[in-house]
């Protein structure tokens, strides 16, 4: 774990990336790596985990409004105060050939982090899937690291018609993809996992749990003995599918098993 005092920080720039999804910039030079989160604090409302779209000097959050915390961050302007607390969790690591990076709806946030660094180790493509076109994002990165973009919305208003996974599908079918990352909703993430491991090709996959310490101590994030927090967010296609709760269980608030 680094930087994981709760630091104030100032909002240096609010960005609204569609009709559905900000993002906030805030500068944090802790050493942070593409997949890693934060605990994010706003002031009189609650604290939520966010992963880091932006790792470099200038931190970025990407969120849509959902509940009563994201709202409020969505409310804040340049300017503003937050706290955050972390770097926390591991992260998605390169380990060679061809890597296919899929991010399914906020899901882009998070592995967004991983393509412009890893584009200079190899192809990278990236295939970003969202309901609709509004409410796609980050494509101009995508573009801009060089990476090969490719795109699903599930009305057909922009790329392919249908579910990122027919794409993921596609794409390992051709035989020349070495690894996947992706992270997005976990239905997403439990296909696409299936899907690799038919095609044997090894799978890191970040996954989201409710979270309250952030650090390891209070068992909230819990998923089959892993702690999400500390041990994730990032897992391996094996651990993932040999779980019992990946796919279909998460805990809520009070600690109940709940469908995903
Ligand atoms: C490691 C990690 C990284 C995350 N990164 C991002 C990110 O980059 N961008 C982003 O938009 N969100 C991200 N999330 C999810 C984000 O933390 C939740 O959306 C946030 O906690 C919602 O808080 P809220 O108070 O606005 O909504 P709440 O009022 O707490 O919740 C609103 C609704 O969303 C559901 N919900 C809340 N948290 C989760 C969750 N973790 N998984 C599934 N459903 C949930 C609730 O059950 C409820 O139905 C991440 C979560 C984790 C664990
Ligand atoms: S959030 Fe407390 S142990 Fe993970």
């Amino acid at each position: 774990m680094q930087g994981g005092n709760l630091r104030i920080v100032e909002i240096a720039e609010v960005v609204k990336e569609s009709p559905s999804i900000w993002t906030i910039r805030y500068r944090d030079p802790s050493p942070s790596k593409p997949g890693q989160f934060v605990m994010v604090w706003v002031p009189g409302v609650d604290e939520v985990p966010m992963s880091l779209s932006y790792t470099g000097d200038e931190k970025g959050i990407t969120f849509r409004p959902i509940g009563e915390t994201t709202r409020a961050l969505s409310e804040l302007s340049a300017g503003d105060r937050i706290g955050v607390r972390g770097i926390y969790g591991n992260s998605f690591t390169r380990t060679g050939g061809e890597v296919l990076v899929v991010g399914g709806g906020t899901g882009i946030a998070s592995v967004i982090a991983a393509v412009e660094p890893f584009v200079s180790d190899g192809k990278v493509h990236a295939a970003l899937g969202a309901r609709s076109r509004e409410e796609l994002f980050f494509e101009d990165r995508v573009i801009s690291a060089g990476a090969e973009l490719h795109i699903s919305t599930d009305d057909g208003s922009k790329g392919h018609k249908g579910f990122i996974t027919d794409v993921v599908r596609r794409l390992l079918g051709s035989g020349w993809i070495a690894q996947v990352i992706a992270c997005g909703p976990e239905k997403m993430l439990y296909n696409t996992a299936l899907i690799a491991r038919e095609f044997g090709v090894p799978g890191q996959y970040s996954v989201e749990r409710y979270m309250k310490c952030g650090i390891g101590v209070c068992d909230a994030c819990s998923l089959d003995g892993r702690l999400v927090c500390r041990d994730g967010p990032v897992f391996d296609g094996d651990f993932l599918l040999g779980s019992e709760d990946f796919g279909r269980f998460r805990l809520s608030p009070n600690g109940t098993r709940i469908p995903v």
